[in-house]
C-alpha cells in the first residue's frame, strides 16, 4: 500500500497560441516533483490542461477564420504533443470544456450564489483581455497617456455592463489569517509578502460575469451571462479530481499539495481562489508556489517581439534530457532568469558530456579492459573508499532536503558535486596503474565496484529529473531493471548487482560544438527567409497574359495522356534537359523535357505525371523526344510537374 497522497497541478495553459520554453518550464519542474514523490511511495495525482474559455481566444479564433471549439481542439493537439516530446507523465490532462467540468462550474456558482455570496449588480470599470482581469482606476498604470493593464502592461477596456459579484471583502480577514498562520501557504517569502501587503489594502468584491461575449460557461441563473474565466479556470484543480461528480476520488486527492503557477498569477491563487474554495467550505491547497519567469536575452517573450523560444526546436537539436536538466538546473526556482542557447550548450558540454557522459565511458571502458565486462565484488577496502561512499548517502539525504522545498537547483548541484566526486576518485585511485599488477586486483575489483555503484546511485537519483538518462546509464552498467523499478530508497548505497556484464555504448551525450550550432542557425534562418521571399515572390509576379481563345474542337485535337515517368537522365552537354522513359499505356515512349534544373531522376521517377501524346517528333540535343510533359512554371522561375491527384491507369485520357 502505498503511504499518503501528493497532488500537484501546474496553471491550465491558454490556448491561445503554441506553448514556449516558459511554459514547458513549469511543466517540467511539476513532472519532476511529481516523479520524485512517486518514487517515494506517494499515491500521486499529477494535474495539468488547458484553459479554454474567454474573450481572447474567442477572438484569436475569429482572427483565424476559425469555429472556437476548433481552433481550441487543433492548440490543444499541439500541448499534448509536447508534454509527450518532454516525457511530461501528467495524469489528466483537462480540459475547460468538457461537459463534466462545466457542469461542475455551474453547480459551484449557483451554490455560492444560494448561499449570497455572488449577487448581481452593475460593472463599471476597467477589464484588461489578454489577462482576464478587472481594474480598479487606482491600479491603472500610464503609457504614452493610455491607461494600461498593471500586470501586462497592455491597454484597458473600459466596460460597462450588468454583472454578478463575489463578496470576496467578506473574506479578506479569514484569508490574511490563514495566510499568517501557515507560512507555507505562499512560497517564497518576498511573493507572500507581497499578497499579504495586497489583501490588507483591501478587497472589492469581484465581478464573476460577462454579457459582452459567448464563450464561456452559462451562468445557470442568467442566460445571457457567461461566468468569469478565472472562476471557470481556478475550479480546474477540484473538478479534474472528481468534486461533485466523483466525490470519493475528490476526497481522496484533496487538498492539493501544491499549486505551481508562475508569478505573474499568483494573486489569482492566493486570493481568489482560496475565498471560492473558503466559500464552498473545502480545505486550502497546502501551496501555491510562484516561481519566476525565464525571460528571453531580448526580455519577456512575445510574438511581436520575435523571441519566443520553441521547446520543439530544442528538443530535436538537443534532446529532452539537455532540455530538462538546463530548465531545472540553470534558474534558481523562485527567481527570474535568462534563456540563453549559449548557457544550455555550456550545461550539456560541462556537466551531461563532460562530467556525467565521461565517468559512465570511463567506467564502463575500465571494466571491459580488467575484468572482460564482468562486475566485480567488493575485495579490499581503504579509506578514501569511505569518503566516497558518504557522500554519495550524504547526498541522498541532501537532494531530499533541497526536493523539499523544490529547489532543484540545489537539487542537481548536490547530484552533480558527487559525480565530479566520483571522477576525482578515479584520479585519486588510478585503475591504469592497478591494471598493471596482478597483486592489485583485488583492490581494482574494489575501486571499480565502487565507480559503477557511484554511476548506479546517480542514476537512481536522476531518475524524476531525466527521463532517458537514467535508463541508458543502467544499459550500459547492466542495471537497466534495476534503475527502471527503483523507488528512491534504491539510491542508497549496496544495491550494484555483480557478475554481470557491462556494455560500452555510445556517449550518453554528445558535445555540442557552439560555433557550428550557431552557424547552422543561421542557415536555417537564411533558408527560411529564402522560402518566404519565393512565397512572395509567387504572389507578386506578373503573370503572363492569356492567349488567345481556341475553339472546344480544337482543344480536343491535343491527345492529352496520363504517363509514368519509367526513367530518367541527364543529357551529357546539355544544361536543363532529362532523357525520360515513360510508359503512356498503350507503349513506352522517349521524351526530352526542360526540367533538370527543378528536379533530379530521384524526384521523378515513379511519378504519374501528363503529357501530350500526340505532338510531332522532335529531336533535341540529337535525342528524339514524342511527346511533351506538362509542367507550371511562373517567371520567378520556379516550375510543379502536372500530376494526378489519385491513382489511374496509364495511358488514361485526360479531356
Ligand atoms: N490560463 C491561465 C492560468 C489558469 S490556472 C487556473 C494562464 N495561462 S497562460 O497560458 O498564460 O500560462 C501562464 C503560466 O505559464 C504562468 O503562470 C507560468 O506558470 C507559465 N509561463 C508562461 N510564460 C512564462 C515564462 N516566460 N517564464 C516562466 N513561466 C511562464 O495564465
Amino acid at each position: 500500500m502505498s503511504k499518503d497522497t501528493y497532488y500537484v497541478t501546474t496553471p491550465i495553459y491558454y490556448p491561445s497560441d503554441k506553448l514556449h520554453i516558459g511554459h514547458a518550464y513549469t511543466t517540467v519542474a511539476a513532472d519532476t516533483i511529481a516523479r520524485y514523490k512517486k518514487m517515494q511511495g506517494y499515491d500521486t495525482m499529477f494535474l495539468t490542461g488547458s484553459d479554454e474559455h474567454g474573450q481572447k481566444i474567442e477572438r484569436k479564433a475569429e482572427a483565424a477564420g476559425k469555429d472556437t471549439k476548433e481552433y481550441v481542439d487543433q492548440i490543444v493537439t499541439t500541448f499534448k504533443e509536447l508534454w509527450k516530446k518532454l516525457d511530461i507523465d501528467y495524469d489528466y490532462f483537462i480540459r475547460t470544456t468538457e461537459a463534466r467540468h462545466e457542469k461542475v462550474v455551474q453547480a459551484i456558482f449557483k451554490e455560492l450564489y444560494d448561499k449570497g455570496d455572488i449577487y448581481k449588480d452593475k460593472y463599471e470599470g476597467w477589464y484588461c483581455t489578454p489577462c482576464e482581469a478587472f481594474w480598479t482606476e487606482r491600479q491603472l498604470e500610464k503609457k504614452g497617456g493610455e491607461k494600461v493593464c498593471p500586470d501586462c502592461h497592455r491597454p484597458v477596456e473600459w466596460v460597462e455592463e450588468e454583472s454578478y459579484f463575489f463578496k470576496m471583502s467578506k473574506y479578506a480577514d479569514r484569508l490574511l489569517q490563514h495566510i499568517k498562520e501557515h507560512p507555507q501557504f505562499i512560497e517564497p517569502e518576498s511573493r507572500r509578502n507581497e499578497m499579504i501587503n495586497f489583501i490588507e489594502n483591501g478587497l472589492d468584491d469581484l465581478s464573476v460575469s460577462r454579457t459582452t461575449f459567448d464563450w464561456g460557461v452559462p451562468v445557470p441563473i442568467d442566460d445571457g451571462h457567461v461566468i468569469y474565466v478565472w472562476i471557470d479556470a481556478l475550479s480546474n484543480y477540484i473538478t479534474a479530481i472528481g468534486y461533485k461528480t466523483d466525490q470519493e476520488n475528490f476526497e481522496h486527492y484533496w487538498p492539493a499539495d501544491l499549486h505551481l503557477v508562475g508569478k505573474d498569477i499568483l494573486r489569482f491563487h492566493t486570493v481568489i481562489w482560496p475565498i471560492i474554495l473558503m466559500a464552498l467550505e473545502l480545505e486550502l491547497p497546502k501551496q501555491v508556489f510562484g516561481h519566476g519567469w525565464l525571460l528571453s536575452e531580448t526580455g519577456k517573450m512575445s510574438k511581436s517581439k520575435g523571441n519566443v523560444v520553441d521547446p520543439v526546436v530544442l528538443i530535436e537539436d538537443f534532446g529532452r534530457d539537455a532540455i530538462r536538466y538546463y530548465l531545472l538546473r540553470e534558474v534558481a526556482f523562485g527567481t527570474d532568469g535568462t534563456y540563453s542557447t549559449e548557457a544550455l550548450i555550456q550545461r550539456i558540454n560541462s556537466d551531461l558530456a563532460n562530467d556525467l557522459g565521461n565517468l559512465l565511458n570511463r567506467t564502463v571502458s575500465m571494466v571491459e579492459q580488467y575484468f572482460d565486462s564482468v562486475i566485480p565484488e567488493v575485495e579490499e577496502k581503504e579509506e578514501i573508499d569511505k569518503e566516497l561512499i558518504n557522500l554519495a548517502q550524504n547526498t541522498k539525504a541532501d537532494v531530499e532536503v533541497e526536493m523539499e522545498e523544490l529547489k532543484y537547483t540545489a537539487a542537481l548541484e548536490k547530484i552533480w558535486n558527487l559525480v565530479r566526486r566520483t571522477n576525482k576518485y578515479i584520479d585519486q585511485t588510478a585503475p591504469w596503474i592497478l591494471g598493471r599488477d596482478e597483486n592489485n586486483k583485488p583492490r581494482l575489483k574494489t575501486v571499480l565496484y565502487n565507480l559503477l555503484e557511484s554511476l548506479r546511485v546517480t542514476a537512481v537519483m536522476l531518475k524524476p529529473f531525466l527521463t532517458d538518462t537514467p535508463e541508458k546509464i543502467g544499459e550500459q552498467i547492466a542495471q537497466l531493471d534495476g534503475i527502471q523499478n527503483a523507488g528512491w530508497e534504491d539510491a542508497n548505497w549496496g544495491g550494484l548487482k555483480t557478475g554481470v556484464k557491462v556494455t560500452n555504448g555510445e556517449p550518453i551525450f554528445p558535445r555540442i560544438d557552439l560555433e557550428e550550432y550557431f552557424a547552422e542557425i543561421e542557415a536555417r534562418k537564411e533558408a527560411e527567409e529564402g522560402a518566404e521571399k519565393s512565397k512572395e515572390e509567387d504572389s507578386e509576379m506578373d503573370l503572363v497574359d492569356i492567349k488567345d481563345r481556341i475553339t472546344f474542337e480544337e482543344f480536343m485535337n491535343a491527345d492529352i495522356r496520363v504517363a509514368e515517368i519509367l526513367e530518367a537522365e541527364i543529357i551529357e552537354g546539355s544544361d536543363k534537359l532529362l532523357k525520360l522513359q515513360v510508359d503512356i499505356g498503350l507503349e513506352e515512349r522517349q521524351l526530352v523535357a526542360g526540367i533538370s534544373q527543378h528536379f533530379t531522376a530521384e524526384d521523378i521517377i515513379g511519378k504519374k505525371i501528363l503529357v501530350v501524346a500526340n505532338l510531332e517528333p522532335a529531336t533535341i540535343f540529337g535525342v528524339k523526344s514524342e511527346g511533351m510533359i506538362l509542367a507550371a512554371s511562373n517567371p520567378a522561375g520556379k516550375m510543379v510537374l502536372s500530376t494526378v491527384s489519385d491513382d489511374i491507369a496509364n495511358g488514361s485520357q485526360v479531356k
